[in-house]
């Protein structure tokens, strides 16, 4: 594997993280879901400030078995408003819950729905809108909020990317009816592989536990549901009552020590990646590059070159310029830019016109982002941006 002199991601698992597993792995005989893992939801819970959380294997697995409680819960409607720039597991798993995605455009000021065009698409037939908070940028203002609860419309958040940002005071993944986080390797805290479906309803909750783990009642740690369905079914083993299509998305204690850890400097860990995304804007040069971002309550996950404008070649230098500099670069942001472009949406391209895409197109093909870490060097940002300084128009 190549090596960087800045890549996306440097020492998420820290030396400490890894010797307080190996503790662990010494004084402890019981690995999968357990103990631990509730531990590490009830901290994930506190720190967000929702009632529940369930600890699954990725951030795509939340997405997937959050799209399946809503089938179950909004039986008669089929659709959800989406982002064309997300990443692939959103979508995927809005069709794999049987329900038909409606893509709407972005803002560049957050890379989030444009909450006008999301206004145009809703109607009856509308289940939910499936929300990204991309790239650590508040993903939704305070009117559209208040627009969609007035409206009575379900919103799920995936903040897989954004653990942290806040819109007013209140964390983004406390705003809808359930949010997705991702602990992948390069997010803001990472377990190695991990997600967490979060929700303040216990209904939620439990069909949550239930479906990730093979759909177990006994896994719903719903005492009263467990009481009412055990006796409905008292022809079937009370330990083996299958109640809610389910999967095995479980995690295991292992990743649960190591997700304890790293919360406890999750909050320092955003303020630096904040402070160096703060130099970042301020350094590099306003005349080729988009700035124009809404910062406020944002949680920085990357360090964005958009160009204000389409210049093929001038893109094209860049990269030769991060290229000769070994700076690891992801082309078309987070989820590889327009979702309509991948080959698994081809079907469902073609009833939709990308011009009218035009900020999710831009992305697409005139956007890049370097990875933003807590102990990514002063110097190095402000060597990039001279390195741009001397890009040559
Ligand atoms: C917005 C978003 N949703 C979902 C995911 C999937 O998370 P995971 O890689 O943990 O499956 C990602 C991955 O980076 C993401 O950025």
């Amino acid at each position: 594997m190549k090596k960087f002199n800045w890549p996306l991601m440097s020492n998420n698992i820290t030396q400490n993280d890894k010797e307080i597993l190996i503790k662990f792995i010494k004084s402890s005989d019981k690995f999968t879901n357990g103990e631990k893992v509730k531990q590490f939801e009830k901290k994930w819970s506190q720190w967000l400030g929702v009632k529940y959380s369930t600890f699954v294997n990725s951030g795509a697995s939340a997405n997937l078995v959050s799209l399946k409680i809503l089938s179950e819960l909004e039986k008669n409607k089929s659709e959800v408003i989406v982002p064309a720039f997300t990443w692939s597991s959103d979508v995927v798993s809005i069709i794999n819950s049987g329900f038909k995605p409606i893509f709407v455009d972005i803002n560049l000021k957050n890379l989030a729905l444009d909450e006008e065009s999301v206004k145009k698409k809703i109607n009856k037939k509308t289940a939910a809108i499936f929300l990204t908070h991309a790239m650590g940028f508040v993903g939704l203002s305070k009117n559209f909020l208040n627009y969609i609860n007035k409206k009575k419309i379900f919103l799920i958040e995936d903040t897989c990317e954004s653990h942290g940002i806040n819109l007013n005071g209140k964390k983004g993944g406390t705003l809808g009816q359930i949010s997705n986080f991702s602990f992948y390797y390069a997010h803001h805290m990472s377990t190695i592989e991990g997600g967490m479906i979060c929700t303040n309803s216990k209904e939620i909750d439990s069909l949550a536990k239930m479906k990730r783990g093979h759909g177990l009642l006994r896994d719903s740690q719903n005492q009263k549901l467990i009481n009412n369905v055990k006796s409905a079914y008292k022809d079937l083993n009370s330990d083996f009552i299958f109640f809610t299509e389910g999967f095995n998305v479980r995690n295991t204690e292992l990743s649960a020590v190591i997700g304890i850890e790293q919360l406890k400097r999750l909050d320092a860990n955003i303020r630096s990646r904040n402070k160096n995304h703060e130099l970042f804007l301020k350094h590099l040069r306003k005349d080729i590059f988009f700035t124009d971002f809404d910062l406020k309550g944002s949680s920085n996950y990357a360090l964005h070159l958009i160009l204000k404008k389409k210049n093929k070649n001038l893109f094209k230098k860049i990269i030769l310029a991060l290229k000769s500099n070994s700076i690891e670069y992801r082309i078309g942001s987070a989820g590889g830019g327009n979702q309509l472009r991948q080959p698994y949406l081809k079907s469902i391209k073609k009833k939709y016109n990308l011009k009218n895409f035009t900020n999710t197109e831009h992305m697409h093909f005139y956007s890049l982002y370097v990875g933003n870490y807590p102990d990514l060097e002063r110097n190095k940002i402000i060597k990039l941006c001279k390195v741009m300084d001397k890009i040559n128009l």
